[in-house]
């Protein structure tokens, strides 16, 4: 398999790390348990970065797929894929300010926009491994 046909696959596992570190990050604050709360954020924050590098490098190598599967799935997995798309774009700079917030110590309006950015990021998360389930396992081309 060449590299580029391998990105898929470690972008799907990259997704699935960062969920992970989101629900321990959410289990540490609600724990009032702030360094580690921190860390995980952090770390999923990274774990992203590096996704979205791989992600870009496979979409500038490779053609989009369309999918392969039953027309009547069709409307659902493009809900699917739109609702991902679109949530994946407008949690970049809601991340990044939530991120900056959290630097700055301004810890109440870190709370506001983390309400936010938290379920929208776990969501795209887990619809990115869906996406990925559905095209490369499920009904692969
Ligand atoms: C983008 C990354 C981050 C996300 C998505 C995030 C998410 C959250 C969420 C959802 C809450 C509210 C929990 C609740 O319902 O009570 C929260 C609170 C908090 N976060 Fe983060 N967090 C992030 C990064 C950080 C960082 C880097 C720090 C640095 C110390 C931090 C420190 C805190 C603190 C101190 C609170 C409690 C605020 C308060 O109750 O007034 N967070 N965060």
């Amino acid at each position: 398999m060449s590299l580029i046909a391998a990105l898929p696959h470690l972008n799907a596992i990259l997704n699935a790390i960062a969920a992970v570190f989101l629900s321990f990050g959410y289990y540490f604050i609600r724990n009032r348990q702030i360094e580690r709360h921190r860390a995980c954020m952090v770390t999923a924050a990274a774990v992203s970065a590096v996704f979205l590098v791989s992600y870009l490098a496979h979409r500038a190598n490779a053609p989009i797929l369309v999918f392969n599967g039953p027309n009547s799935l069709s409307i659902p997995y493009y809900t699917l894929l739109i609702s991902h798309v679109s949530l994946s774009i407008a949690i970049v700079p809601l991340v990044a300010l939530t991120l900056w917030r959290a630097f700055k110590g301004h810890f109440e309006m870190h709370r506001k926009v983390a309400r936010w950015a938290w379920p929208a990021w776990m969501y795209v998360s887990i619809s990115g491994i869906a996406v990925y389930w559905i095209l490369y396992q499920v009904y692969p081309g």
